[in-house]
């Protein structure tokens, strides 16, 4: 799959659920609307849908929600697409995840071929992530993360870098993912969905960010890559790799390789574009796959260049109506 830009795309994300068991205050408002039960496309229809991306030349995928981890039967999805990695179709199989139902599943997402995964932990602090996430309890996670740990998978851990929430802490929270072996990367808030807060408020540019910490850490940029937007450094103190996911202080849009499914088989070119294809129609349309690779191809061909995210006092409004966890990011 070539978009008209030339950018082969060869990563899927998949968001199994836009629910949640977090309210983070950055991501959703605290009384949200879900989607009913009914409009989900069935397990073995988002396996049927992931594996006509898969002949058509996806090699990553990575699901996402809402919280991946909550919709039910997740791991009858996970051990089927498995397949794909046994057959060498697909060479990397993932999640993103809020970490809250790890300790649950950390062995058998090991067990099913996958090799790491990416643990949203906006900070270390128990009452600070009681008020971000709003439902979560920090043990939980801990608890998720060592059993990740133990099962084998490679952790990487995301921070929503929030202005005077988190920014202090940053340096303590990346000397401990370090010392656990594990990278950090740290992301600008993106202005998606309507939420409680305002984002002018706690929106912090990343350039900021690495300035004050190259004033007490030796950063030193390195070409690593994961397939995802994130530029990293290396942490001479540490030891260990530093992210940055800046969608708005620099954009990275040029090397997209990705696109986005949700639950209800509807295919998002670009994560800050409204534009959107569906693709559960042509699904449940046939037995056959035809007519969802046409439309696939179709989606495909109106790929935009890239996102027009802006945080300012004057634009009050998200550029993207729809919340992250639509998409899982
Ligand atoms: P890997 O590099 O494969 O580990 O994953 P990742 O960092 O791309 O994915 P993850 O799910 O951990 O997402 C981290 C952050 O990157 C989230 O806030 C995503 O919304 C953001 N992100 C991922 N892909 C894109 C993209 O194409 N555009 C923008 N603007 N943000 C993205
Ligand atoms: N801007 C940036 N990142 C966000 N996330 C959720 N909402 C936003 C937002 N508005 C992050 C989560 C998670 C990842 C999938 O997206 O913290 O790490
Ligand atoms: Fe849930 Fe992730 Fe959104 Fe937090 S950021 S509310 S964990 S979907």
């Amino acid at each position: 799959m070539i978009d008209p830009f030339g950018r082969t795309i060869s990563y899927l994300r998949v968001s199994v659920t836009d629910r949640c068991d977090f309210r983070c205050t950055y991501c959703m408002a605290e009384d949200m609307a879900f989607l009913p039960k009914k409009d989900l496309l069935s397990l073995e229809e988002l396996d049927r849908l992931c594996t006509v991306f898969i002949e058509k030349g996806v090699r990553r995928l990575r699901l996402t929600g809402g919280e991946p981890l909550v919709r039910k039967n997740i791991m009858h999805l996970v051990r089927q697409l498995s397949r794909h990695l046994d057959s060498g179709a697909l060479e990397e199989l993932t999640l993103t995840t809020n970490g809250s139902q790890l300790s649950r599943f950390a062995g058998e997402l090991a067990d099913c071929g996958v090799k790491r995964i990416n643990v949203s932990l906006d900070t270390l602090d128990a009452d600070k992530f009681h008020a971000i996430t709003r439902w979560g309890h920090l043990g939980k996670v801990m608890a998720g993360i060592d059993a990740a740990q133990a099962a084998g998978l490679k952790v990487k851990l995301n921070a929503v870098a929030l202005k005077d929430f988190n920014d202090a802490e940053l340096p303590e929270m990346m000397r401990w993912a370090h010392g656990r072996g594990m990278d950090l990367t740290v992301i600008e808030t993106m202005p998606m969905g309507e939420i409680d807060a305002d984002r002018t408020d706690q929106y912090l540019p990343l350039s900021l960010l690495r300035a004050s910490l190259a004033r007490q850490f030796t950063l030193t940029d390195i070409p690593f890559k994961t397939g995802g937007p994130a530029r990293y450094v290396n942490v001479a103190e540490t030891g260990g790799k530093l992210g940055f996911i800046t969608p708005m202080t620099h954009n990275f849009c040029e090397s997209c390789n990705r696109v986005r499914l949700t639950c209800t088989g509807t295919l998002y070119m670009c994560l800050g574009q409204e534009d959107a294809a569906d693709l559960r129609t042509p699904l449940r349309a046939s037995e056959g796959n035809e007519l969802v690779c046409d439309a696939i191809d179709e989606a495909i061909g109106r790929k935009p260049k890239g996102h027009d995210f802006i945080i300012d006092r004057r634009t009050s409004r998200p550029s993207v109506s729809r919340h992250m966890s639509v998409t899982g990011g």
